[in-house]
């Protein structure tokens, strides 16, 4: 997969249906060639031309032709590598040292002209996959400090095009994931996280086009930083009408200290070239993600039910089991007690920090509640917010130097809460101790992992460096815990969560099972939140509940069956009060929990097509295919029904040519190629909030 030619010192990274070329001039700087469509060795050759001339002296370098822009020389553009030296001097004069490729891997090495600094760069493919990974190791050798102004993971050039599109997601919270596409702004645009966390305002994934790309059609280059920190992408567009971005840990304005002998791994920001629109490039994600960044690739996620909504901070051993019994005759495989089980929490304002079952509510622990629920035919779950404290804790009490300050200055709580400073090795140790315990002490199955507030005063008195180091120390130990606690428990299962869908990304998805998209429930507002977050990540890692009407957040209601089919569209749960529902309602869900069993390989496991987007008036939906076109299923959605509206036909995809797909409800036979070329009439009940379920499964050959 990886080439490398002598005599052009052309390196190619071919992947199935892309190539990737680069080369190292014969000043020592490493330099972009190509990205697109696949060439040869020869071919990438060919690729290399003169250095083009200045224009004029107020020019410089062209900051898109190198593999890393670094800042020095006459270069003008946003930096990926800022370097300052002990001495005060500043930038990275190129020196290759080595290289090492092989199939699937390529390491060039450089050092600095006249300062012991070395700098590798990394790349990766699978044999699988068009997705390129690519990060960055920066490492001192020399006997005095160096400051990392900037270190971004990789910097990603595209060919010149006529147009440049954006697309990106923006949000809040209970409003994650509100897909953007716009044309890409001359100069620089930033997206970034100053929260500490991956945040729920933007998330590490840019998308561009030359403008055109449709959902089926079109060629499109993306990208995703695997990093639940605080995070910075920067798309440049310049006056000669190149594009193209750098990524990596941190915001402006942080640094990273290197002392002698320490090394800087950055985490991967990947990217993938892909013809067939934005649905092709979505998809490639998802493959991606399934086989080589979630733990679990090939297991299915359990139906689960959540209490929170149900009980709010009104947890106790009592009404739990009542829940958990009406969760277990619905088909509920996993069984999770949210916030409120522990210290003294009874609301937001106390007893984070303080993780021992509360007496009155759990008088003989949890042992008895979880006993019940795996009596029950149900895995057991637990929120934790371990990076947490509330100033109103033991915890606090005796260690209030454990959170993020600095000295003299105040501590700003959010959510009555303050954070527990995670770079502390004593603190990751903490939790990784309790945590430990009491997983193994309880038979836990399953974590929820929750961070509800960012950051604020971020800082680390006592230590050197301290609030420049703990960005990417926080991030490190938060995933050391997760892995050692995972390799402690090979069979607990994590959920990621902040307040919602505050922290998705890569990194996380690489060591949880699946993500809590959103605190919105609320079914209509979910489709678009779920259309945001399936531009990249899998419906597989897509937590999605069905909860109570009105919902609490905005008051809506809309029928069972609709949240329901909002919620199989990924990881289904129910996170509503069973001792409310009537018996019809409970019949009802058992039904439709039932038939997502039948379906949810193919949801969690198939290809994703994006019919139609979730609009106002008109008929969206999302078709979900075995990736060997056996099955398929469509979700089919209408809001609000409007006299005068169209119903167009939706063609589905996926499909095997020339096959006969069944209804594996009506027994009704279709064909693939009409089904395909001339589309579906989607029958779905008249009136506002109609949705429909179709599977049709794949006829044997005749
Ligand atoms: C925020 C989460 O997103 C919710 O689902 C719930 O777990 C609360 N925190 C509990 O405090």
């Amino acid at each position: 997969m990886i080439s490398f030619a002598p005599d052009s010192g052309v390196y190619l990274l071919a992947t199935p249906n892309s190539s990737y070329a680069l080369r190292v001039d014969e000043s020592g700087t490493p330099r972009h060639l190509a990205w697109g469509p696949r060439l040869t060795l020869e071919e990438a050759a060919a690729l290399v031309g003169p250095e083009v001339p200045m224009a004029s002296s107020f020019e410089g370098v062209s900051p898109l032709g190198e593999e890393l822009p670094v800042d020095g020389g006459a270069r003008y553009g946003p930096p990926s590598l800022q370097v300052r030296f002990a001495d005060g001097s500043r930038a990275f004069e190129w020196q290759p040292t080595g290289q090492h490729v092989t199939d699937d891997k390529l390491e060039l090495g450089f050092r600095d002209r006249n300062y012991p600094l070395d700098v590798t760069l990394h790349y990766r493919v699978h044999a699988d996959s068009d997705v390129i990974e690519r990060w960055t190791v920066v490492r001192n050798a020399g006997d005095e400090p160096v400051t990392l102004l900037r270190t971004d993971s990789a910097a990603w050039a595209l060919p010149p095009l006529r147009h440049y599109r954006l697309s990106h997601v923006t949000g809040q919270w209970c409003a994650e994931s509100q897909l953007r596409r716009e044309e890409l702004s001359y100069g620089e645009t930033v997206l970034t996280s100053r929260r500490g966390v991956t945040s729920h305002h933007a998330n590490p994934w840019v998308m561009l086009d030359a403008g055109e790309a449709t959902e089926e059609h079109g060629r499109v280059w993306s990208a995703t930083l695997a990093w639940s920190g605080s995070w910075r992408i920067t798309a440049q567009r310049t006056p000669d009408g190149r594009a193209g971005f750098t990524g990596g840990i941190g915001h402006d304005g942080t640094n990273v200290p290197l002392a002698p002998g320490e090394e800087l791994t950055t985490p991967p920001f990947a990217a993938v070239c892909t013809d067939g629109g934005f649905g092709a490039a979505s998809r490639a994600w998802h493959a991606y993600t399934i086989a080589h960044v979630v733990p679990h690739p090939e297991e299915l996620a359990p139906v689960l039910y959540n209490s929170w909504e149900a009980t709010g901070f009104d947890v106790d051993e009592v009404s739990q089991k009542a829940l958990a019994e009406r969760a277990a005759e619905l088909g509920v495989e996993l069984y999770v007690v949210d916030d409120g089980w522990f210290g003294a929490r009874r609301s937001d304002h106390a007893g984070l920090g303080d993780w021992t079952p509360t007496p009155e509510r759990f008088p003989n622990g949890l042992t008895p509640l979880v006993d019940t629920v795996h009596g029950l035919g149900m895995k057991f779950g637990l929120w934790v917010e371990p990076e947490m404290v509330n100033p109103d804790s033991d915890l606090y009490r005796e260690h209030p130097d454990w959170v993020l300050h600095f000295t003299d200055r105040p501590r700003t709580e959010l959510r009555n809460q303050l954070v527990l400073n995670f770079a502390r090795r004593d603190v990751a140790d903490w939790a990784y101790g309790w945590l430990t315990r009491l997983v193994g002490d309880h038979g836990i199955d399953f974590l929820k992992w929750d961070m509800n507030r960012a950051f604020s005063e971020a800082g680390w008195p006592g230590q050197p460096d301290g609030s420049d180091r703990l960005g990417p120390q926080y991030v490190r130990n938060l995933y050391g815990v997760i892995d050692r606690l995972r390799a402690d428990h090979p069979a607990l299962r994590i959920e990621a969560c902040s307040g919602g869908g505050g922290r998705v990304d890569l990194g996380i998805l690489s060591r949880t099972d699946q993500a809590w998209a959103s605190d919105n429930t609320d079914a209509a507002d979910r489709m678009g939140i779920q259309h945001g977050y399936g531009q990249v990540y899998p419906a597989r890692t897509m937590g999605a509940w069905v909860t109570d009407v009105p919902n609490q957040l905005t008051d809506r209601t809309v029928p069972l069956r609709f949240r329901f089919h909002v919620a199989m569209a990924g990881a289904l749960g129910i996170g509503g009060d069973l001792t409310h529902w009537s018996e019809d309602e409970l019949r009802e869900a058992a039904a439709l929990v039932a038939e997502y069993k039948q379906v949810r390989h193919l949801v969690q496991h198939g290809r994703l097509d994006r019919l139609s987007p979730p609009g106002q008036d008109t008929v969206s939906g999302v078709q979900y295919t075995a990736t060997d076109g056996s099955e398929t299923l469509l979700l089919a959605y209408r809001r609000v029904g409007r006299s005068g509206a169209q119903h167009l036909p939706v063609r589905l995809r996926g499909l095997t040519p020339g096959a006969r797909y069944r209804d594996a409800c009506t027994g009704v036979v279709h064909h693939a190629t009409v089904l395909a070329e001339y589309g579906l009439q989607i029958d779905l009940p008249s009136g506002d909030w109609s949705s429909t379920a179709l599977h049709l499964v794949r006829e044997p050959e005749a």
